[in-house]
């Protein structure tokens, strides 16, 4: 089967390199592709939001299966031009995109159907919002409705920096048509976990879970960036909590979305809060995470065409249990100096062709190659990977890879997994 995957990060380099291990996969297409992907796929240049195009290119090829990493073409609909098309797409419709592309469609379903999330309250003019924000408990927390690039959700600490946020949202248009509404919600705390799951419209199975790190220097300090790496499995989300997390939250959710005329397929990405209430959602995406991708499909044993198609036809429930490598896998994040502000690319990576470990992969997020030197090209570079019996292990074999790379500039975590051995709101 020829299969084709959308995106151009460490995320989509992963589905590549995954999906190629399936026995089905005769040739990997990818749009528009990065350095590292062009190793193992053949990259194509297409819009990522020309979906008629790529559904072109996809019929023309006879792809068998078309995966979409990004959020983008999927709340841009996609998979609805696909499937008019009877092409094969792993991934949500337009519709059921939006428990990602818009926060207060989100929220208010999580209402709608019970599922555990922090009190919020929407509001469509600066005004209003700040004349409530006047009386809310601090920390609190404020997001625009729609996408932005992950940046959409701000926690403010005082009256003054919500006036600031809500007017930097709703007036200065800081994240554009985003911020025709806001939502104010309650600060909640507790472990973040981040639980990526498998749905066909009925059914849903969850992955291991992981959990991420966002901010950009050690201890969680310094500014939000789209992840700097990552691990997985967890050791708080245990066996019960698991068991929650599906009862209360995904179960509930895909059954909501069916109720809704709204069927769910593809990745269910649920960023949760583990209170001492019980796992809360704090965010619905529609789409694989990244990093957490880089930590979750090398565990993963189960056949990964086998599973999407699973999805796409509606199969999952007679799919059986997935199989999972019994290790512990670690992602840390290099990325350019500056990053996630200003940086330059053009950088010369060196140290790439040294690793040799069976158990590390090194995915590209943002690489160029020219005549056989690799250059930076984006603020998060490589997204270095390795599993082993334990996390202890596994860091020691990932930063002993991320050592031997080397670029002016890097910059990186080097306290990737510190909260994994903390419990759980202690
Ligand atoms: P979101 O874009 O909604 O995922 O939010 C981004 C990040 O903001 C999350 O990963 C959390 O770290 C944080 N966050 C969002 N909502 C809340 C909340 N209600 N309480 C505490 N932290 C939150
Ligand atoms: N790691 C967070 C995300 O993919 O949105």
């Amino acid at each position: 089967m020829k299969v084709l995957v959308i995106g151009s990060g460490g995320r989509e380099h992963t589905l590549v390199w995954k999906l190629k291990q399936s026995k089905r996969v005769s040739k990997i297409f990818c749009v528009p592709g990065n350095g590292g992907i062009n190793q193992i796929a053949k990259c194509v240049n297409i819009k990522v939001d020309n979906s008629r195009a790529l559904a072109d290119f996809a019929a023309r090829n006879k792809i068998g299966l078309t995966v979409v990493g990004p959020e983008a073409p999927l709340a841009g609909g996609i998979v609805d031009e696909f499937q008019r098309r009877k092409l094969k797409i792993f991934g949500p419709d337009k519709k059921a995109a939006q428990l990602e592309s818009s926060k207060v469609f989100s929220k208010e379903f999580m209402r709608k159907y019970h599922i555990p999330t922090a009190p919020f309250k929407v509001f469509t003019t600066a005004a209003e919002a700040i004349g409530f924000c006047r009386s809310v408990q601090f920390p609190a927390v404020i997001k625009a409705d729609g996408l932005a690039a992950g940046k959409g959700a701000i926690i403010v600490k005082n009256f003054e920096q919500a006036q600031n946020v809500v007017e930097d949202i709703m007036l200065k248009r800081v994240f554009g048509d985003a911020g025709d509404r806001v939502l104010v919600e309650s600060f909640l705390s507790g472990q973040e976990v981040s639980i990526m799951a498998i749905a066909d419209g009925k059914t849903v199975v969850p992955f291991l879970s992981s959990q991420d790190h966002k901010q950009a220097f050690d201890g969680d300090r310094g500014p939000n960036t789209g992840g700097m790496g990552a691990y997985c499995p967890t050791n708080f989300a245990t066996h019960e909590v698991m068991e929650q997390i599906t009862d209360h939250i995904l179960t509930p959710t895909i059954e909501g979305m069916a109720k809704e005329g709204s069927a769910y397929k593809g990745v269910l990405y649920a960023g949760l809060m583990l209170t001492p209430a019980g796992p809360k959602v704090l965010e619905f995406n529609c789409r694989f995470g990244d990093p957490e991708t880089q930590v979750v499909l090398p565990l993963l044993k189960t056949d990964l065409v086998d599973l999407m198609m699973a999805s796409v036809s509606h199969k999952l429930s007679s799919f059986g249990k997935l199989a999972w490598r019994n290790e512990t896998a670690v992602c840390v994040t290099m990325a350019s100096k500056g990053y996630p502000g200003r940086y330059s690319t053009g950088v010369k990576i060196t140290g790439l062709n040294e690793i040799k470990d069976s158990n590390c992969y090194v995915f590209h997020a943002g690489t160029q190659q020219k005549e056989n030197q690799w250059f930076t090209a984006g603020g998060r570079v490589l997204g270095v990977t390795g599993w082993d019996k334990d996390l202890k292990l596994a860091l020691n074999r990932v930063y002993r890879t991320v050592n031997k790379i080397r670029f002016d500039g890097a910059m990186f975590r080097r306290d990737i997994g510190f909260r994994a051995s903390k419990p759980v709101n202690k």
